[in-house]
């Protein structure tokens, strides 16, 4: 066979998570035109040698905060972007809670312009579900939301939740739409009495944090947003758990056949609390880093399948507002960039293999929130890809990261890979760490009907 197309990555080895096999990848109008056997005959305007290297598919992130409009201090569209494609990661879903929060189909809209000409890498957008939205929620899904953020309990930019009633009724629309709802689980009530517990103690040390933020929270909200889930049949997914407790609430959840998802974050699976002496603030994040055997739980359901994905929650702030006491300190640490080189070094150690990483990283992700055209490798599929030589170890510099606000637990880490090339949507996006060309990422929707319900 022989034919023109745009562009053909030779000795790919390529690992997604339903094959892994040495091709030949032929481009076309940005998608995969063919996968052929090495070496065949084909014409290209371009073409790359991946010879030594493997081919992913290009990473999703679930869970992004790219800080704009509005805390454009802390990051933006075009510097998150930037980091990302220079992490392998080609799309990112972003949370609503900058400022304005998306809270209504205006405001999505005119965050959604923001994207092109700015973004690295093609960008998704939640929308908020907070009080008073239940009659927005068809309009916002219109609009093209890739799903709705409810945060349960107080964390960066204060965002209140509805009432139970109002939530069961704004579920039960949701439901209909099979549009998922993206929960920060932990119960403001609890927070509020760890807090009060807290100021009893007279010093702000790692074991108050973990007491203002309790494993009572986490997992109580857990356990009611599941059991609305399976009261409404709306689709739910828990953003970053960090509990072996809550892992058992979302594993029965999802025995009883519930459409219940979740994620992690390398936050929870390569720290614990007993990192916090060398690493300080860095790691203070919301929900908090807890012990040994909550990460132990964490790394067991990622392989048993309860929890379905690892997303960063990527939340950059500047170093000011990281440079405070532990009680002041902002919570959040950027993420997107070093994703898949911890995560190389974990499969490195055994603890994962590459095709688990896909799944995790891409192709769950794209599954849940409607892209069924991403995430693979595969004919007529996305050509947005990542290539990477996992014989490079270094050591993770936050001084070297393309965030904005770059104040890293894992500074120091050992980092494996280095993403060689970003392919966004059949164009190269990233070489050896420089940004290659124009940001061309484009701000992408869900395909009605694409997104998966994960009912078992
Ligand atoms: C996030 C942020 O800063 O936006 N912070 C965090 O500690 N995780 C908010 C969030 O995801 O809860
Ligand atoms: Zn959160
Ligand atoms: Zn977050």
């Amino acid at each position: 066979m022989c034919w023109l197309v745009d562009l053909v990555i030779r000795n790919a080895k390529v690992v997604d998570a339903h094959f892994s096999g040495m091709v030949d990848i032929a481009i076309e109008g940005g998608d995969i035109g063919a996968l052929l056997s090495p070496g065949t005959a084909c014409t290209a305007a371009q073409e790359l040698d991946a010879q030594g290297c493997i081919v992913m598919p290009g990473l999703i992130d679930a869970h992004v905060h790219l800080r704009e409009p509005g805390l454009t201090h802390k990051e933006t569209i075009a510097t998150g972007t930037a980091a990302a494609v220079c992490g392998g990661v080609t799309t990112v879903l972003d949370m609503p809670n900058t400022a304005p929060p998306v809270s209504s189909p205006q405001i999505l809209k005119e965050k959604g312009k923001l994207v092109a000409g700015q973004a690295w890498a093609d960008v998704g957008f939640y929308a908020l579900l907070g009080p008073g939205m239940v009659h927005q929620l068809a309009a916002l899904v219109e609009v093209g939301c890739v799903g709705f953020k409810l945060f349960l309990g107080p964390t960066t930019g204060s965002l209140p939740a509805p009432d139970w009633g109002e939530l069961y009724e704004a579920f039960q629309i949701l439901a209909d739409l099979g549009v998922p709802v993206v929960v920060h689980a932990e119960d403001r009530a609890w927070v509020e009495c760890g807090q009060a517990q807290v100021s009893n103690r007279g010093v702000f040390d790692y074991q108050s944090f973990l007491i203002q933020r309790p494993k009572l929270g986490e997992v109580s909200a857990t356990q009611q947003i599941c059991l609305l889930a399976g009261a409404t049949g709306a689709p739910i997914h828990i953003a970053h758990v960090t509990s072996a407790e809550a892992v058992e609430v979302i594993g029965r959840a999802k025995s009883y056949g519930w459409s219940v998802t979740a994620e992690t974050s390398p936050m929870y699976l390569f720290l614990s609390d007993e990192d916090y002496a060398a690493v300080g603030t860095a790691m203070k994040v919301l929900p908090p880093v807890r012990g040994r055997t909550d990460q132990a739980a964490l790394w067991a359901a990622l392989r048993n399948g309860i929890i379905d994905m690892i997303a960063t929650d990527h939340a950059p702030h500047t170093p000011a507002d990281k440079d405070q006491d532990l009680a002041n300190a902002a919570a959040g640490a950027p993420g997107v960039e070093t994703l898949l080189p911890l995560l190389l070094d974990a499969g490195r150690q055994g603890r994962c293999t590459l095709a688990d990483i896909t799944r995790w990283c891409a192709y769950e992700p794209a599954r849940r929130f409607g892209f069924p055209n991403k995430g693979r490798i595969q004919p007529g599929g996305r050509a947005d890809l990542v290539i990477i030589d996992t014989n490079e170890v270094w050591t993770i510099d936050q001084s070297q990261l393309h965030s904005k606000s770059c104040v890293t637990p894992f500074h120091g880490r050992r980092g494996v890979g280095k993403a060689r090339y970003a392919i966004l949507a059949g164009n190269i996006v990233m070489a050896d760490g420089d940004l290659v060309g124009r940001p061309r990422g484009n701000w992408v929707k869900p395909t009605q009907g694409g997104r998966a319900s994960h009912a078992r």
